[in-house]
């Protein structure tokens, strides 16, 4: 018998070889395993904090058990610290539960839910909220909610509808103050005619006068309603300086503000960008937020006007703050609606907003108003700046 022990041949392998071979196989695979988990948890993560939108995992009791970045900027605190707390109580800044979450028909159901909930308290935006049934590996039953901010649509959508509802008003109203303002002409031409034809101590003249300034009044009400009604055009825009038109407005301010012993207090930006408009509308919009200013105020009270210029957004706003008695929660969302007025009849006719807020949208601008019931109003007008 012969032996023997070529290239190909292959070495005996002992068993301890054999079992250390396996082993070194089955690390591998383990670590090429842990490495396939690592990368899924990695990418699962970043995926879920590269959605912009809030989206949460929530349990029955409303925890959060798992948040991306997105809702921890909208709470404003670390992702880390979200966990275990409440979503209502970190996301709206509520210990109530948000009206219409459909957390919990999700959880009943297993199906999809969804609705549009209150602004939150915290950021001051309005989110749809979507939900869905999942469960986790133990069985637990859970929900995923995705947030989706429509405070923007939301606001667009009420100004359409205030444009809308403008404009339908705007075209009646301008219609019969046009056919008013011809009779209305004639009154007032043939009552001054007949106080000059008269001696000055005839017992008519006073009744005259009563009619002229009835007529005058109607005069200016119509005269309102025609402005209110007329139709967008910027044959008036031109480019101007915000602060010129406040100057010429606070002589006359003052006047009415002494005489009511109002404080009154301006402060104007030394420099501001121009911004294209028509000094007419313009004053205007200062007279009526000044004038509901003074009406809001006692004896007393307290007027601020000022203006700046919003780099980030390159607009130039103004700002007319009170210390009167503000308004009521209930009626901001109706203040400027014409005809809204809180004001006694024959005070107030309660166009001087609506108007105000058609030419600030004229001039392609916005108004926003701020106030607490008891504690003053403060409006604020932006307008977009031509230049920078
Ligand atoms: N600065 C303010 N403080 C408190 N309430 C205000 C203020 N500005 C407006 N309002 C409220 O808004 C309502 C509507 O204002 P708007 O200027 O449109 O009409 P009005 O002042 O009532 O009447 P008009 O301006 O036609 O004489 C007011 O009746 C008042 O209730
Ligand atoms: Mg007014």
């Amino acid at each position: 018998m012969s032996s023997s022990i070529g290239a190909n041949s292959q070495a005996p392998v002992s068993p301890d070889q054999k079992s250390y071979n396996s082993k070194d196989a089955r690390i591998k695979e383990l670590e090429a395993l842990l490495e396939t988990i690592s990368r899924g948890k990695y990418m699962w993560e970043s995926t879920f904090d590269a959605i912009t939108s809030p989206v949460m995992i929530v349990s029955h009791d409303y925890h959060i058990l798992r948040a991306n970045r997105a809702a921890a900027h909208i709470s404003k605190v670390d992702v880390r610290a979200l966990i275990g707390t409440k979503c209502h109580e970190t996301l709206a800044g509520s210990p109530e539960i948000c009206q219409g979450c459909p957390l919990s028909v999700t959880l009943k159901k297993q199906t999809p839910g969804g609705c549009t909930l209150e602004p939150f308290q915290k950021s001051e935006r309005q989110f749809a909220v979507h939900s869905y049934p999942l469960k986790s590996s133990e069985g637990e039953k859970q929900v995923v909610l995705y947030y989706q901010d429509v405070t923007e649509e939301k606001d667009l959508n009420r100004r359409l509808l205030q444009s809308e509802k403008l404009a339908a008003i705007g075209q009646l109203a301008g219609g019969v103050a046009h056919e008013i303002n011809n009779p209305l002409g004639g009154i007032l031409a043939f009552a001054q005619l007949a106080m000059r034809q008269l001696e000055k101590e005839h017992p008519a003249q006073d009744d005259l006068k009563e009619i002229e300034e009835a007529a005058l009044r109607c005069k200016r009400i119509v005269q309102d309603l025609l402005d209110f009604s007329r139709q967008s055009g910027d044959e008036n825009m031109v480019p101007m300086q915000m602060n010129d038109v406040v100057n010429k407005i606070v002589p006359l301010v003052q006047v009415q503000t002494r005489a009511s012993r109002i404080r009154f207090e301006s402060q104007l930006a030394t420099t501001l960008p121009s911004i294209k408009g028509s000094v007419y509308k313009l004053q205007q919009v200062f007279l009526n937020l000044i004038n509901n200013a003074c009406q809001a105020v006692t004896t007393g009270g307290f007027i601020k006007l000022s203006t700046f210029y919003d780099k980030e957004k390159n607009i130039v706003c103004a700002e007319i703050e009170d210390n009167g008695h503000g308004i009521r929660d209930e009626h901001l969302s109706k203040i400027f609606d014409p005809y809204f007025t809180t004001k006694k009849q024959g005070e107030g006719t309660g166009l001087g907003l609506a108007i105000t807020y058609g030419i600030v949208e004229e001039h392609g601008g916005s108004i926003e108003v701020k106030s607490v019931w008891g504690h003053g109003a403060k409006f604020k007008i932006s307008f977009p700046a031509i230049e920078r």
